[in-house]
């Protein structure tokens, strides 16, 4: 057991907490998992338009389940406190604002929004409801990410200008070519209702099941995993916001009828605010990253560059003492006028041992097994209990998917946008 694992803490019949999954797919399931393991959670009913995942579901959490095509049941029904929506990313806003008007509190995956305008939408639907909506990037949660919080503004690293983040993957899921049921037909999916607000299309099973590679549906790799690097940079820093949004990138190998690209690149301008300096932000997807997976952050200080991997390293090369000189280009006459003058300033010295500059480094791991995913899940169900805002609220939502989904309109338009991080608004 580890120090999470709660599972065996009492909690009282008043304190018990009905959830419904909606949308039983790999991410759904994760988050069913989690919250199951939050003292006093419930599982009691599942949605889903593909009937193999409601049989899943059953076979996963039991009989007693639960099950529809049709969500609105389970928003309908007066037993159930909260939903989990982990639908595909063009299902979101809408089912999270019908549930929040059903008296539903809302966990609902990232990237909060499928577009840039449906944003407002979701944020006065949870102002007008008074319900907790708390979006689904762990990060926010994560005490490896507070940890980074707590050094950056203890000033471990100086002054910030500058964070870099990436995510590497060479391999066909972490490219999203996910696996097909072989049972996959109209009679067992309710196609129309995937499609929702998509275009209408014929019956076609990869457009379900690999979703993501398909803008209909999704958000191309900067809503799929640029909005976790947005949301966890948000949180370290405070920053709500860039105001310049300018993307590239290409498809490059994973050209399996996808519209969206494999290498993505994106760069954003943080003006100065209260919280932090102002500082450029450098994002990173690659899917034929030949060396293999890899992720991380590096938030790079005048004094010092803080590493987020599986934990939090700060690196510091002091610079040296005096700044040095490149002379030897003058005659000669000027040289010498040079060196006295310069040593006059940083008269020699004979090095000592007292005298060499540490080369600190610091490593922050967190415990072994650690999850920030059940912590999320924790976060929302204690706020749901406690009626306590939580901190990835729809604003906080939106402004981590509004600058990832203008990457997108950066890319497919060829040209940099200007974003109000304030108002959450596209300028031009
Ligand atoms: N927080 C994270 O780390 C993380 C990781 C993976 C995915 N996600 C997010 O979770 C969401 C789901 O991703 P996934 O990988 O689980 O996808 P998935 O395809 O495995 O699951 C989606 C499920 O939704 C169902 N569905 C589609 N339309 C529906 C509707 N109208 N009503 C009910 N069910 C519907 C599908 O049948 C499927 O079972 C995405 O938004 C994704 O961005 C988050």
């Amino acid at each position: 057991m580890n120090a999470q694992d709660e599972g065996q803490k009492k909690v009282s019949p008043n304190d018990r907490i009905r959830v419904a999954l909606i949308g039983a797919g790999g991410m759904g399931s994760g988050d069913a998992e989690s919250s199951l393991k939050v003292p006093g959670v419930e599982l009691v009913a599942v949605a889903d338009i593909y009937q193999g995942r409601l049989t899943r579901a059953k076979e996963r959490w039991g009989n007693q389940l639960f099950t529809t095509r049709d969500y609105r049941e389970v928003l309908a029904r007066p037993d159930i406190d909260a939903v989990i929506v982990a639908t595909p990313d063009h299902w979101h806003a809408k089912i999270s604002t019908d549930a929040m008007n059903a008296g539903k509190d809302v966990y609902c995956e990232k990237p909060m929004i499928q577009r840039v305008d449906d944003g407002p939408g979701v944020v006065l639907a949870q102002k007008k409801t008074g319900r907790i909506m708390q979006v689904g990037s762990q990060r926010v949660s994560s005490i490896i990410y507070k940890k980074a919080q707590e050094l950056l503004n203890a000033g471990a690293i100086g002054e910030l200008n500058m964070v870099e983040a990436w995510w590497d993957r060479n391999d066909a899921i972490g490219a999203w070519q996910y696996s097909i049921p072989p049972d996959a037909s109209p009679d067992n999916i309710d196609w129309d209702r995937f499609l929702g607000r998509a275009p209408k299309v014929p019956f076609e099973p990869l457009r379900l099941f690999r979703w993501r590679n398909y803008r209909d549906y999704g958000t191309g790799v900067a809503g799929d995993l640029f909005v976790h690097l947005f949301s966890g940079m948000h949180f370290v820093t405070g920053a709500i916001g860039p105001t310049r949004v300018f993307a590239t990138g290409g498809l490059r190998y994973w050209k399996d009828g996808r519209d969206v690209p494999d290498v993505f690149l994106g760069l954003y301008d943080y003006p100065a605010t209260g919280r932090h300096p102002a500082f450029n932000l450098a994002l990173r997807v690659n899917f034929i990253s030949g060396a293999g997976d890899n992720s991380g952050f590096r938030f790079v200080g005048s004094e010092g560059i803080l590493t987020i991997s599986n934990g939090v390293t700060v690196t510091k090369t002091p610079r040296d003492a005096e700044p040095g000189y490149t002379i030897d280009t003058f005659p000669q006459a000027q040289q010498e006028a040079f060196l006295r003058d310069y040593h006059k300033k940083y008269p020699p010295q004979t090095p000592n041992a007292d005298s060499m500059r540490p080369n600190v480094e610091d490593k922050y791991l967190a415990p072994h097994g650690y999850s920030d995913h059940l912590d999320h899940h924790r976060n929302f169900i204690a706020a749901v209990r406690s009626r306590k805002p939580v901190v990835e609220d729809p604003v906080f939502g939106f402004r981590a998917a509004g600058p990832a989904l203008l990457s997108n309109i950066s890319y497919f338009e060829q040209r940099v946008c200007n974003w109000d991080p304030e108002t959450m608004t596209l300028k031009s």
